[in-house]
């Protein structure tokens, strides 16, 4: 029996956290909060005063233990803060766990969040060179490779461009093509399927099942999408609050992570959650005027984004897309959908609402997936903050044909109006 590709021994992530968001402020801006906003600015401001010099330790990974085959394709699920992205760079070395120790047998490409593994300044010629010299290949080899991975990535004509001018999908279609083609022996993949458009993911997910079957290559993918970790992987870890909660069967770990929600939405450090010019302060579900996860098929419910932008934002897009528990997306609501100059939005705080009519979904488990951009330009949270809710059964709703099981009833959409039969013997 060969030895484990990866093993991964008691590993521990320290983060010491500071509790004030910290960043430069500036005078001007601080006095146009104040008169804009003074309740807000208030009482932001004591959260600010009153964590300077509070820190607190955060562990990030408390014990993990986990070993992977060659040639397996591992999934990584778990909720917002759960540790998925902490494990992965401390498994490409860019950040040192604090206990533990890990054992690679063999050479690791990786693809992180979107802002790691390239370089902002160099084009994407210069870059897809500096990826394979760190992977220990040797120029010749790169220059056998790079017509592929050029064209897998359809970004040619920018390839003398510096890539931090091209959109994060443009970005993750480069840094995709890299790390499938060059010669490592593991993947580590981090919630890039989010950010490239339909086709894209496809070709990705379609790569991914390649290079393992042919080349034997060994996969970590850490997702929210439940439909490409049910396709492409066989086993899938589960984290929660930095812990392994479940290793095994793809299917259970989705049960499981389904069934935890309520546990642990509660203590997420997400918020607030920053990129470049967003600021999300939360994304809730309520009904009835609480936050909840839970909803009452009869009556609708809200979902309310906080957010802040930093500056005058042009074709800026805020709002949600809903996916069943296999990843199959039901529906995209933004709010400028029925309001074009919803799409220019000034600089500072805001919160979009919207209204989610009564029993207009199949009782089952959503997740609603947010989603901040400005259209062609910058994909701000790549998809991975998001709200698991369970809906319940309508009240009128024939019990018979509630309890079949799912594969007798796929449905998500449930048709409010009812039939009439007639009988036409006369
Ligand atoms: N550099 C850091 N300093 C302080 N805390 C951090 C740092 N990096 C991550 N954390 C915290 O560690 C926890 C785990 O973060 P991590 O990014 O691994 O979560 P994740 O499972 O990838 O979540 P997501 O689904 O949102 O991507 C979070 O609570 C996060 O706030
Ligand atoms: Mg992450």
């Amino acid at each position: 029996m060969n030895k484990p590709i990866i093993e991964i021994k008691n590993i521990k992530k320290k983060y010491n956290i500071s509790h004030q968001r910290g960043g430069y402020v500036a005078l001007r801006d601080v006095f146009t909060n104040i008169l804009k906003n003074p309740f807000r600015f208030a009482k932001q401001k004591a959260k600010q005063v009153a964590g300077i010099g509070t820190k607190e330790e955060f562990w990030a990974l408390n014990g993990v233990d986990i070993k992977i085959n060659k040639g397996d394709i591992i999934g990584v699920i778990g909720h917002n803060g759960a540790g998925k992205s902490t494990l992965l760079k401390i498994l490409t070395g860019i950040t040192p766990p604090t206990e533990g120790e890990i054992t690679m047998r063999g050479r690791i490409a990786s693809l992180l969040e979107v802002g790691t593994g390239f370089h902002p300044e160099l084009t994407g010629r210069e870059n897809i060179f500096l990826n394979g010299a760190i992977l220990g290949m040797t120029k010749k080899e790169i220059v056998r490779k790079f017509d592929k991975i050029v064209a897998f990535s359809g970004v040619e004509k920018f390839l003398d461009t510096p890539v931090k001018y091209y959109s994060s999908g443009m970005y993750v279609r480069l840094a995709f093509s890299v790390a499938a083609h060059m010669e490592s022996d593991i993947l580590l993949v981090d919630e890039v399927l989010a950010v490239g458009d339909a086709d894209f993911q496809k070709k990705c997910l379609g790569k991914m099942e390649e290079v393992t079957q042919a080349e034997g290559r060994t996969i970590l993918l850490v997702s929210h999408n439940m439909g490409a970790i049910q396709r492409l992987c066989k086993k899938t870890v589960l984290l929660n609050k930095g812990k392994v909660v479940f290793y095994g069967d793809t299917k259970e770990a989705i049960e499981c992570y389904l069934d935890n929600e309520d546990a642990v939405s509660s203590n997420s450090k997400l918020f607030p959650a920053v990129a470049k010019d967003v600021i999300i302060n939360d994304f809730s579900i309520h009904q009835d005027g609480t936050r909840t996860n839970y909803i009452d098929n009869d009556k609708p419910f809200e979902v309310t984004i906080d957010f802040e932008t930093l500056r005058d934002l042009e074709l800026f897009r805020v709002g949600f897309f809903v996916r069943n528990a296999i990843g199959d997306t039901l529906t995209r609501s933004l709010a400028a959908d029925w309001n074009p100059n919803a799409e220019n939005i000034k600089k500072g705080y805001h919160q979009a609402r919207f209204v989610f009519p009564a029993k207009l979904l199949m009782p089952g488990d959503y997740f609603f997936v947010l989603h901040s951009s400005c259209y062609g330009v910058a994909d701000y949270f790549g998809y991975n903050i998001h709200k698991v809710i369970t809906v319940s059964r309508p009240t009128e709703y024939n019990m018979a044909h509630i309890n079949e099981p799912p594969s007798s009833n796929p449905s998500m959409i449930l048709l409010k109006d009812k039939w009439e039969i007639k009988n036409l013997n006369k």
